[in-house]
């Protein structure tokens, strides 16, 4: 918990405080939300009520519940020195009651403590987006050494994932109630892409007119395409250096009609799982390359770079069969709505994973470059609406 406030903290310092309070998305609170947000969920569930009264008064109740204000209403912030200072009040608070908290914790303690790290985890994601549509330079985490990009070396690749079954899902203690309860899963023999689909490729579907023919899009997105009449990703520049990273800022509809224009489609979850789980140790494993825990030999993860990486840049964190990224540089749309598994069981708030049950969400997979390491593992599941287009969100397919 230390180590990630810390690490958030220094999001926090990066960030000039007057673009604290402006929304920067129609879709996301301002910044500082959610700053105040993290204290004020973490007064939530880890103080008992007394403890946590002074905390929640009713400005910040109305301010900064997750179901308070609408997003378009929360630019009346506090200032950041306060919000800097709340973050500290509650941890100090947090502390004290825990300092004299009976031991051993129980499993149930343990796994709130394991949600909050990860909300924190994911609410800071959605900083270092914001930050970037902001202009702003977050500067770069420091990593292990060796990381200089070499030049690519990039051939087509598809590959073959054999039929075969595997534990979908995590029931560890960190799992969120989304992933639970694990369970086995047989997926038929597919393709999946050695890489996530580059600019360079996705190039190719602009110049061929791709945002011009109806026949590669499905009708929802024909219609968002037509309605915003959108003709390149968001944040696409024609001249660039990046060539060979992956492509971003596309909502779920152009990932379908560009997966569509090379005789392609998404894969589902459970396929992108089966390839993320699929290491040389086993078929369930956490992670793609086995069980060592993510590292900068392995993915791009953490603001190690402050953006995206050559999508063949990290072969050391390669699956079984050879595909790249898996997890980390861009978070992966898949053909699949966001569902809960049988018997799934909300924790710890129904508002959390349940309300996004509505048929209307899909799901992504895999972490970005800003994702820290306590939201990164193959069972990880991220959602957004299909039309959501997001810095942090490219694609790759499956056949
Ligand atoms: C899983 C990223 C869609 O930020 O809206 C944070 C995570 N839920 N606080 C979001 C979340 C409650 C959620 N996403
Ligand atoms: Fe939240």
């Amino acid at each position: 918990m230390e180590r990630c406030r810390t690490e958030t903290l220094r999001l926090l310092h990066r960030i000039p405080p007057t673009l604290g309070d402006r929304q920067w998305h129609p879709d996301f609170s301002p910044i500082d939300w959610h700053f105040g947000h993290i204290a004020f969920t973490e007064a939530l569930w880890l103080l008992p009520e007394q403890e946590r009264q002074q905390f929640h008064g009713p400005a910040y109740q109305k301010l900064f519940r997750a179901d308070g204000l609408p997003k378009a209403q929360r630019c009346a912030l506090p200032d950041r020195d306060t919000i800097e200072q709340y973050l500290g009040d509650v941890r100090a608070a947090v502390e004290r009651v825990w300092q004299s908290a009976p031991y051993p914790w129980d499993q149930e303690k343990t796994r709130l403590w394991w949600w909050l790290l990860q909300h924190e985890v994911q609410h800071s994601e959605t900083i270092s987006f914001l930050s970037h549509l902001a202009g702003i330079d977050l500067g770069v985490n420091s990593q292990t050494p060796g990381d200089e990009c070499p030049e690519p070396v990039l051939e087509a690749t598809i590959v073959p994932i054999p039929a075969g079954g595997f534990y979908q899902g995590s029931e560890q203690i960190w799992a969120q109630d989304n992933e639970r309860p694990a369970h086995w899963v047989e997926v038929e023999q597919f393709w999946l892409d050695k890489y996530p689909v580059t600019q360079a490729q996705y190039q190719q579907f602009i110049d061929a007119g791709g945002y011009q023919q109806s026949k590669y899009w499905t009708e929802a997105g024909w219609q968002w395409r037509s309605r915003d009449n959108v003709t390149a990703p968001l944040y696409w520049h024609r001249e660039s250096n990046t060539q060979d990273h992956p492509v971003y800022g596309v909502s779920a509809y152009e990932a379908e009609a560009y997966a569509h224009f090379i005789g392609k489609r998404l894969p589902t979850e459970q396929e992108w799982e089966r390839a993320a789980r699929w290491s040389g140790q086993h078929n369930s494993s956490t992670y793609p390359w086995g069980e060592a825990l993510p590292s900068s030999e392995r993915c791009n993860f953490n603001n190690h770079h402050g953006g995206t990486t050559p999508v063949d840049y990290y072969d050391q964190g390669r699956n079984q069969g050879g595909c790249y990224d898996l997890l980390g540089n861009v978070w992966e749309w898949t053909a699949s709505t966001f569902k809960p598994y049988d018997n799934f069981q909300p924790y710890p708030y129904r508002g959390y994973s349940q309300a996004y049950f509505d048929g209307e969400h899909r799901v992504m997979r895999g972490g970005s470059w800003a994702t820290r390491s306590w939201g990164l593992r193959a069972s990880f599941r991220n959602w957004y609406h299909p039309w959501t287009r997001q810095v942090l969100v490219g694609f790759r397919c499956a056949s």
